[in-house]
């Protein structure tokens, strides 16, 4: 099967699943100022190392962030087993600058064994970038803590040494945590790019030991770009899906022929992927609901983070949010799982998306009089239902639609020429069944 069939095979799950939970956590957690803290205060080592001493996640319980994830209608959860800061929240024989050190346990297993007895996909975050070992490029790195520290000006560095250390850890990630189902890199930039990586050798070794693993584009690019899976020869390395960071592309993603592209919006709950209390910037639910359905109605699945603190808990207003998304997704989640672009467009009330002869309308914004339900047959509609209670949606022809011959029209009420309030202000969906 050629790579372009074997990626439309691995990524079935991944297009029906449509929403996960990412979480940042790490020592930059304790620090609660982000998870560049490091490299935007250029925190040397010494500084910065004491941390893993003081790391002790005493209120660490994924199996709530499992369930959490779970009521929310997310269907997998991305942890990062070792971010930029090269701190590893596993068990690795190739560094002492772990959890096991730490506290003496293997943060990553809990993890993946709390997602699993949840029913829900398991993907770890490994970075590609490491301010923590010996080998990694410093002085001219764009990134690094001690960038343009004349300290390190004429320091030699063995990057082959680097590069045999991080495929070895993503080596011990994919052979001793069991069936993984995303293996999310990040990421890729200036000459670090592909090859530069040895990602040809780091992929064949990942899909050796998990063959059905799915990986994003970031061995390539960063949420900056799409690298070559959009091009007319995608590498071998240009991963599973494209991964934009904090924005919806406009368009969706296509190849260069106009296929779609899966791709996974990834965003923060406020502006911190890592803990940060000062960040008061949270969206709201029915703003992630509406972009969730937003990127479904492209073609694409979004990434929900959330940042522990330091001692594992998850933050009130964090937990609030995700309540109120599950309240929607309890009723509707029909109107996102195994949905995609509903090949419709967008109508001015809202989105669609469309899972075979169901077609979901998601009216953001009350009419005035019927809805009208642009972009549809009026002659192929079988029912209208509101979704989230089943109740009938009364077709809205009437004399105000005369002039309008074309378009479908419903009815959120009694009388078609009446206005009605929306019953869900974030988005009333309504279930649009069609004729085979
Ligand atoms: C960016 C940030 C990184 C974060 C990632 C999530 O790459 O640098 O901190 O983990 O986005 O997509």
């Amino acid at each position: 099967m050629d790579i372009i069939n074997e990626r439309k095979e691995r990524v079935k799950w991944f297009r029906n699943d449509r929403f996960g939970m990412f979480v940042h956590w790490g020592l930059y957690s304790i620090i609660g100022r982000g998870e560049w803290v490091m490299s935007t205060e250029r925190i040397p080592l010494e500084k910065y190392v004491p941390y893993a001493k003081e790391f002790n996640p005493v209120n660490y319980d994924p199996s709530y962030w499992a369930k959490m994830a779970k009521k929310a209608g997310m269907k997998y959860v991305i942890l990062t087993a070792k971010h930029h800061d090269g701190y590893c929240l596993f068990d690795s024989k190739l560094t002492d600058y772990t959890s096991m050190t730490s506290c003496d346990r293997d943060l990553v297993r809990e993890f993946v064994e709390a997602v699993r007895t949840e029913g829900l996909k398991v993907g770890l975050y490994y970075s590609l970038i490491d301010w923590h070992h010996p080998d990694y490029p410093k002085y001219n790195d764009i990134n690094h803590p001690m960038r343009g520290n004349e300290a390190f000006k004429d320091e030699v560095i063995d990057f082959n040494n680097y590069l045999r250390y991080m495929h070895g850890q993503v080596k011990e990630l994919v052979t001793n945590y069991g069936k993984l189902d995303i293996l999310w890199f990040d990421y890729a930039y200036e000459n670090l790019r592909g090859e530069a990586w040895k990602a040809t050798e780091l992929v064949q070794m990942v899909r050796k030991h998990q063959p059905h693993v799915l990986i994003d584009n970031r061995l390539e690019t960063s949420g900056e770009g799409f690298g070559s899976i959009v091009t007319a020869e995608p590498a071998y390395f240009c991963g599973d899906f494209a991964s934009p960071e904090q924005i919806i592309p406009p368009e969706g993603i296509r190849n260069v022929f106009g296929d779609p592209v899966p791709w996974e919006l990834c965003t923060t709950i406020n502006n911190n992927w890592g803990y940060n209390p000062t960040d008061p910037h949270y969206k709201s639910a029915s703003l992630l609901i509406r972009k969730l359905v937003e990127c479904v109605s492209k073609g694409g699945n979004m990434l929900l983070n959330i940042g522990p603190d330091g001692n594992g808990r998850v933050d009130a207003k964090s937990i609030q949010v995700l309540k109120e998304i599950a309240v929607w997704m309890e009723r509707n989640s029909a109107s996102i799982h195994g949905c995609d672009n509903a090949g419709i467009s967008k109508p001015e009330w809202g989105r669609y998306t469309k899972k075979g002869n169901k077609l979901y309308a998601h009216v953001f914004e009350a009419p005035i009089g019927p809805l009208a339900l642009t972009g549809i047959n009026k002659d192929s509609i079988l029912s209208v239902r509101r979704l989230a209670d089943g109740s009938e949606i009364k077709r809205g022809e009437s004399w105000v639609t005369n002039e309008y011959k074309d378009i479908p029209f419903v009815c959120l009420g009694e009388l078609p020429h009446f206005s009605y309030p929306l019953p869900d202000d974030t988005d009333t969906v309504l279930e649009i069944t069609l004729k085979e």
